[in-house]
């Protein structure tokens, strides 16, 4: 899969796609990620990317004009990509979108800087997104989120691919606590089911523990899953009820 960057920090990415598994992924050929100097579609002396906003206020706008002629330029490219603008007054980024967009071909990644991006641009991307109620610097440190988030979802990325399908909101629910040695840390024993060797004790501890975290740290979570008869008994246990 291919990621495109459009940014006018370049160099921000060259460290995290030197180290660790997104490094590798590369080597393998399983991802390319190019990052794309937004001023190289500028065309005056100063390669100026930002304007004074219309009707005063502070700080300065993306301009639309850079930004459509890269998409232009690049959109000549096969394949297609599927445009995405980052800004904080986009949807709010999720786990299925990262599903979904790992089975692109192409994402091209738009970065805002400075204080917002020329409205006229949304006519030219395809979504534009936000990965937290928060407000960087710019999208670089949001694009590499995003671009993390969906490449370990392709297949070859993570070595092990049951790995991903446990993770926190794969299924919806945050992931339950997790182990190894030793035994007994400081007094803290690792339960003792996880120790029983009882697969399916093991999968039922899991599966309640999911369900614990989840109705502690995000009931808003529960509200938008399946649950089965046992999930249920077991939230309505812990004093959950469905109308809450
Ligand atoms: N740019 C600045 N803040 C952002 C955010 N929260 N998400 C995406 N892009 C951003």
């Amino acid at each position: 899969m291919l990621f495109d960057i459009l940014t006018i920090f370049p160099g921000f990415f060259s460290s995290p796609l030197q180290d660790g598994l997104l490094s590798k992924a590369i080597q393998k050929d399983l991802i390319q990620v190019r990052p794309i100097n937004l001023r190289d579609f500028t065309h005056d002396r100063h390669n100026t990317v930002d304007d004074r906003p219309y009707g005063g206020g502070e700080g300065m706008v993306m301009k639309p004009e850079p930004i459509y002629e890269a998409l232009e330029t690049l959109r000549t490219e096969p394949p297609a990509p599927y445009v995405v603008l980052l800004s904080p007054r986009g949807r709010l980024f999720h786990q299925e979108m990262a599903h979904e967009w790992a089975g692109l071909e192409r994402l091209l990644i738009v970065c805002g800087r400075y204080e917002g991006i020329d409205e006229r641009v949304a006519r030219f991307v395809d979504t534009e997104v936000s990965i937290g109620d928060y407000v960087l610097f710019g999208g670089e440190a949001a694009a590499l989120v995003i671009l993390e988030a969906v490449a370990r979802l392709i297949p070859g990325v993570l070595g092990c691919e049951t790995s991903s399908q446990r993770d926190s909101f794969s299924d919806g629910l945050l992931e339950s606590p997790c182990y190894t040695r030793p035994p007994d840390f400081l007094g803290q024993r690792v339960p003792e089911v996880l120790l029983s060797g009882d697969h399916a004790r093991i999968a039922r501890w899991r599966r309640e523990q999911s369900l614990l975290v989840t109705l502690q740290r995000r009931p808003d979570l529960l509200k938008s899953i399946e649950l089965s008869e046992t999930d249920r008994e077991f939230l309505e246990m812990l004093g959950w009820s469905c109308d809450t």
